[in-house]
């Protein structure tokens, strides 16, 4: 797992839309896994710069968001397909038809094979090149909450007590939505799913993530911080601003490893 630590979130989100837009011009017809949230919101606002100001071209882009919230319309506010048109697709040239989203509004009887649907799109789509993934303060990528299985795939889940309160305050109280009235379901990528990513990319950010973010990095792998099943995939990179990255043990470590490659490169 490749740890890199920048000094804060402005330049985290820099970094990361920077490995987003090599791999786009090196393979134009990537398929990326997308996900919500507010660590996302910095990188695709420069995403967003890159698409106005360097022609970054998404007109092969094939995208695959990692979740949503389940009994929420399509056209609500709060629903991930309504965030990801607001902060990226309505500002790039992607063909809305390569933009996938789980539908949050199909019927519970429908779920199994919708899911099951899902992924036989992204199979036939070739697999995910590069996997986007934020991390909640209970260890989950996706919405896969303490105790999902390695092997879980796309699948209806319950959501944590955490990730409601944390959400609600987030995204759902600015509306006046109460909490009751915040969604309590979702439908997620597993994290059988997220693993057959050629190349993952999570971003964490703030101290509210530092606890977190040591566990899953440092701690034994545990179905408990679903997160740190990543230490056993073969290409993670892990993106922290210092906040986030301030409880690491090997955070000397990690930043001397990053002086020692960039000499590397240089040479
Ligand atoms: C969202 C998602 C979640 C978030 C996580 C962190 O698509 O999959 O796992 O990445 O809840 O959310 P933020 O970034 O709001 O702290």
């Amino acid at each position: 797992m490749e740890v890199i630590i920048k000094p804060n979130y402005e330049e985290l989100s820099k970094y990361a839309a920077e490995i987003i837009s090599r791999q786009i011009q090196e393979k134009p017809n990537s398929v990326l896994g997308l996900a919500t949230g507010s660590t996302p919101e910095g990188l695709y606002k420069e995403i967003v710069r890159m698409r106005k100001e360097k022609a970054l071209d998404f007109s092969k882009i094939v995208t695959f968001n990692l979740d949503e919230y389940y009994g929420l319309a399509i056209d609500s506010k709060q629903s991930y397909a309504c965030f990801m048109h607001e902060n990226l697709f309505k500002h790039i040239n992607i063909n809305q038809e390569n933009a996938h989203i789980p539908d949050g509004k199909i019927p519970l009887q429908e779920i199994e094979n919708y899911c099951r649907q899902y992924e036989n799109k992204i199979k036939e789509n070739r697999g995910i090149d590069l996997q986007i993934l934020g991390i909640g303060i209970d260890g989950h990528i996706g919405f896969n909450e303490p105790g999902s299985s390695l092997y879980s795939r796309t699948r209806l889940v319950v959501l944590d007590k955490t990730t409601i309160d944390t959400n609600w305050e987030k995204f759902f109280k600015k509306d006046g939505i109460a909490k009751e009235n915040a969604s309590s379901f979702a439908i997620t990528m597993g994290i059988g799913t997220i693993f057959e990513a050629g190349r993952i990319l999570l971003m964490a950010s703030g101290k509210s993530k530092a606890d977190i973010v040591a566990k899953f990095i440092e701690g034994p792998v545990t179905s408990q911080v679903p997160a740190s099943f990543l230490q056993l995939h073969p290409n993670v990179s892990v993106i922290l601003d210092e906040d986030a990255a301030s409880k690491l043990q090997r955070y000397e470590h990690y930043k001397y490893s990053m002086g020692e490659r960039k000499k590397l490169e240089r040479k």
